[in-house]
């Protein structure tokens, strides 16, 4: 595992999407095989998606051989809503580059056949070629997409029971109701996003410190979902200094000399 720790949050998210940028080029490069990736919602990628929609603008990079599976949604909330997460996408990353319609997937929360739904996202991910990378965030738990604590390390894309912990952390986009947030969700499973070929994680702010140290430093168990990443060979976490506070000194020396 990596992890580049930079001096704030904004410079962690730019690093993040001159990264993918370099990525998606790389394989543009080499192949004509469409660039397959994963992508996360929440506050904390809002910066590397901008970076990224300024990259388009700016001719470094195009999304136009690239096909996306967003990793989580919401049941029950209608796609229209401002806080689905397709909304969210659509506002904050799809409106800026320019990926194909047809190449966007994001889970849908409201169909009738939640389990269909899932198997299905599966079976597209495997026709696209599987993930070249994956971009996730982090909760305050430690989970990774929507695979909460005690989820399996080998779970593939299901229907997951959101915590009462997440619920009330999300409640500050549904008013600071938690009522209002949605019990359940499609999430991608920890394994689907393991599969990938590579793993880039945001992790930014002091509230995420304790789910950094168990990624990194705890055991790799279903208690932190995200430590799953310990096992992967092409995993980087990118932070910036507020979150570090829980490492080791040993911890953060070696990874501030590294990267
Ligand atoms: C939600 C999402 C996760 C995301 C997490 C952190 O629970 N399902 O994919 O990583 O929030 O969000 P934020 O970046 O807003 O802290």
């Amino acid at each position: 595992m990596k992890v580049v720790i930079r001096e704030n949050a904004l410079e962690g998210s730019i690093w993040a999407a001159h990264y993918i940028a370099d990525r998606i080029n790389e394989k543009a490069a080499k192949t004509s095989e469409p660039f397959v990736i994963g992508l996360c919602t929440g506050s904390t990628p809002i910066e590397t998606y901008a970076e990224l929609g300024r990259l388009v603008k700016a001719g470094k990079v195009s999304f136009k051989n690239v096909i996306s599976f967003n990793m989580d949604e919401y049941v029950g909330l209608p796609e229209s809503h401002p806080e689905s997460y397709h909304s969210f996408m659509h506002k904050n990353l799809f409106d800026f580059i320019d990926e194909p319609a047809e190449n966007i997937h994001i889970l849908n929360g409201n169909a009738k056949d939640l389990d269909a739904e899932c198997a299905a996202y599966e079976e597209a991910i495997i026709k696209a070629g599987g993930f070249d990378l994956f971009l996730g965030g982090i909760g305050e738990d430690g989970h990774i997409a929507f695979n909460e604590p005690y989820s399996s390390l080998n779970s593939r894309t299901r229907v997951v029971d959101l915590t009462e912990d997440t619920r009330i952390v999300n409640s500050r986009f549904f008013d600071n109701d938690m009522n209002k947030v949605p019990k359940q969700a499609l999430s991608v499973g920890v394994a689907t996003v393991t599969g990938s070929k590579e793993v880039v994680l945001l992790v930014m702010g002091p509230k995420k410190a304790r789910a950094l140290r168990d990624a990194v430093e705890g055991p790799c168990s279903h208690k932190c979902t995200a430590s799953a990443l310990q096992l992967h060979e092409q995993a980087t976490i990118v932070c910036d200094e507020a979150s570090v506070g829980e490492l080791t000194v040993n911890a953060y020396r070696y990874f501030k000399a590294l990267y």
